[in-house]
């Protein structure tokens, strides 16, 4: 074994997490559903909406057979949408061409929506014990810094150079106890900010270490300033029901409910009237409410408005006054949640 690689298993074994929730099962569908949660997330965060998840869509059958709007109010809160979508619309690709069974298959694998590289390769070593190398932002930044690479790791040249590192220093043995060693030394040790390098089993080796660099690498993003868009959100209230709408099945928050939204130049009580058939009475201004999309800045000012009258069947498909309750279970994005908190609050 190579001696990074005997330094990451003999580390993780000793101080690498051992009990999280899909590392005590080898079923391929819990460890595909974990890794997708822990994309972009982070593991506390991922632990309860992980249990969840599985408590009510046990395997990959019922997840087919589940409608989009189910996953998504199932994965509401845990953003980044289109992880769930892919999720659900791979397991109906499992269903209807791998006869309900997860393939094994390294190249079958990364065929599925929403399963990269990385992804695939980690579900192979957790789920089948094959010898495949891993590389997600985490990982990048280990070796970057260990090896001294320069350059933002988001650059193909950059990228392909930390792959065939990656891959150059797979051990023969233990892949499973490495490639958790690998994830748990980037996001419990190597750390963006402040990393703890007196903790860290490679450090006597770490190029950056040794440079005194390891805050200039890895190279960050050449950030281009976010655009800023603004929103105005109805929070439409009427008889103790508010008002959802469903969003469009791509783009930001696909598929899910929100509130109905108008251009802040927008006259409230005009539209009101014309889309929703509703009366309104004066507006109550909620605090505005800052969201980062990973493309733009949205800034949504919240309105409150209490509907005097509304017209029967002026709901259009995709419009739906329901009760706090059940408005509650619905897949909402986490933002608009949290303001349908304070308007049952101030209802
Ligand atoms: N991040 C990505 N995959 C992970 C895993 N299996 N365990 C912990 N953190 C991870």
């Amino acid at each position: 074994m190579s001696s990074f690689a005997a330094k990451v298993v003999a580390w993780q074994k000793r101080h690498g997490r051992h009990n999280l929730p899909w590392q005590k099962v080898r079923d391929p569908y819990r460890i595909w559903l974990s890794e997708i949660m822990l994309q972009q997330t982070q593991v506390v965060t991922v632990i309860p909406y992980y249990l969840r998840f599985v408590e009510r869509f046990p395997d990959i059958k019922s997840l087919a057979c589940a409608s989009l709007d189910e996953v998504l109010a199932v994965w509401s809160g845990l953003g980044y949408y289109l992880r769930a979508a892919n999720l659900h619309h791979a397991s109906q690709i499992i269903m209807n061409e791998h006869r309900g069974i997860f393939p094994r298959n390294f190249d079958s694998i990364t065929k599925l929506p929403g399963i990269g590289r990385s992804t695939a390769a980690a579900i192979c070593v957790f789920a089948y014990r094959q010898k495949r190398a891993i590389l997600d932002g985490n990982v990048k930044r280990v070796l970057a810094r260990c090896f001294g690479v320069a350059g933002y790791p988001g650059e193909k040249k950059v990228q392909e150079q930390l792959w065939l590192k990656s891959e150059a220093l797979l051990p023969k043995r233990g892949i499973r106890a490495y490639t958790q060693g690998l994830m748990d030394l980037g996001a419990e040790v190597c750390l963006r900010r402040n990393p703890d390098c007196p903790a860290c089993p490679l450090h006597r080796s770490c190029v950056a270490y040794k440079a005194g660099r390891v805050n200039e690498l890895p190279a960050p993003k050449p950030r281009k300033a976010l655009p800023h868009r603004q929103t105005v959100m109805l929070i439409l209230l009427h008889k103790g029901e508010v008002l959802l709408v469903k969003r469009p099945p791509t783009g930001v928050w696909a598929s899910m409910w929100s509130f109905p939204e108008i251009a802040p130049e927008d006259e409230v009580h005009a539209i009101c009237a014309e889309r929703f058939a509703a009366r309104v009475r004066e507006p109550k201004w909620l605090p505005p409410l800052q969201h980062g999309f990973s493309h733009f800045e949205l800034n949504i000012r919240p309105v409150l408005l209490q509907v005097d009258s509304v017209k029967q069947q002026a709901a259009e498909p995709g419009q739906l006054w329901l009760n706090f309750e059940d408005a509650k279970h619905a897949a909402l994005p986490s933002p608009v949640r949290k303001l349908l908190q304070q308007a049952m609050a101030l209802a």
